[in-house]
């Protein structure tokens, strides 16, 4: 990609195709749990699966439906969606390691004709006007540069009447310089306040039906995988390479801190005018 944006947009993919099979840390799920609150006893990968299953069911789908999954990470919330609704996904990311991976996932489990995935930029998307029946972009938003842009886009491929659903961190607190630049070591750019984010839906031409601050909800997460990697260092270690997993973590503690301090957590559900 050529422009600066494009140039931005490439070094995200990079961080991606960088994390690459560490992704199984987080179960193959690369978005938040969701925890109904202290005492919900369900593990990461419950709460992984559950955050997915509450997302999906906003978009109201129905069999045969063709979902675009903008940020599509690794295909895992894809396959789920797809088995629970029988609807057809396209996924789309920027990291070539995810789009193999989730092509590679869609034929191990037999659904390549259902779920396939594709490297493109979210903020120019290789369809027709009006090509799906629901859009998603699931924790991937986060990652936008032009968060505007990506609307525009989910917006322009979305018919008239399908839905959408949007997850995005945001700011709680106010961030500093220096919180902004350790969330941007992963790609978590520019948090928007709540009513930011649901101007920038509005004026990408979508109706907001739904709107869930989940971010007490989520939170539980970034002490879940920090846990992970106290209490199962040896075994990642073996599976991953100790210095590679050392790194790994290193880089993720800083980044958990602003996290659960500053950012909180919206879905926002919808449709766009028939
Ligand atoms: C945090 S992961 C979420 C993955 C997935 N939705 C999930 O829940 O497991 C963000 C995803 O968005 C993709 N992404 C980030 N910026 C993008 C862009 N500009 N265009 C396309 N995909 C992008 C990343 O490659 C990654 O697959």
């Amino acid at each position: 990609m050529s422009s600066a944006a494009g140039q931005e947009t490439d070094e995200v993919g990079e961080i991606y195709d960088e994390m690459s099979d560490l992704v199984e840390v987080y179960h193959g799920n690369i978005h938040l749990g969701y925890w109904a609150g202290d005492d919900d006893p369900a593990t990461l990968a419950e709460a992984l699966d559950r955050m997915t299953d509450l997302v999906a069911g906003t978009l109201a789908l129905t069999p045969g439906q063709h979902l675009v999954d903008v940020g599509c990470g690794v295909g895992v919330p894809a396959l789920r969606v797809a088995a629970r609704y029988g609807v057809r996904i396209t996924g789309i990311t920027n990291s070539a390691w995810h789009a193999e991976e989730t092509a590679r996932r869609a034929a191990a489990a037999g659904v390549d004709d259902l779920v396939t995935a594709r490297q493109a930029d979210a903020e120019a998307l290789p369809f027709p006007d009006a090509a799906f029946d629901a859009v998603l972009a699931f924790d991937s938003l986060p990652n936008a540069v032009d968060k505007g842009q990506w609307l525009r886009e989910m917006s322009r491929v979305l018919r008239p009447g399908g839905r959408f659903a949007i997850t995005e961190y945001t700011a709680e607190a106010t961030l500093t310089p220096a919180d902004r630049e350790v969330i941007a070591t992963h790609a978590i750019f520019d948090p928007p306040t709540a009513s930011a984010l649901c101007a920038l839906v509005a004026g990408a031409g979508l109706v907001i039906d739904e709107r869930r601050d989940w971010g007490a909800r989520v939170r539980r997460t970034y002490d879940e995988v920090a846990a992970l990697f106290r209490d199962g260092g040896e075994a990642l270690a073996d599976a991953y390479g100790a210095e590679r997993v050392r790194a790994f973590e290193r880089g993720l503690a800083p980044v958990f801190e602003v996290c659960r301090a500053g950012l909180g957590y919206l879905l926002v559900a919808g449709h766009k005018p028939g």
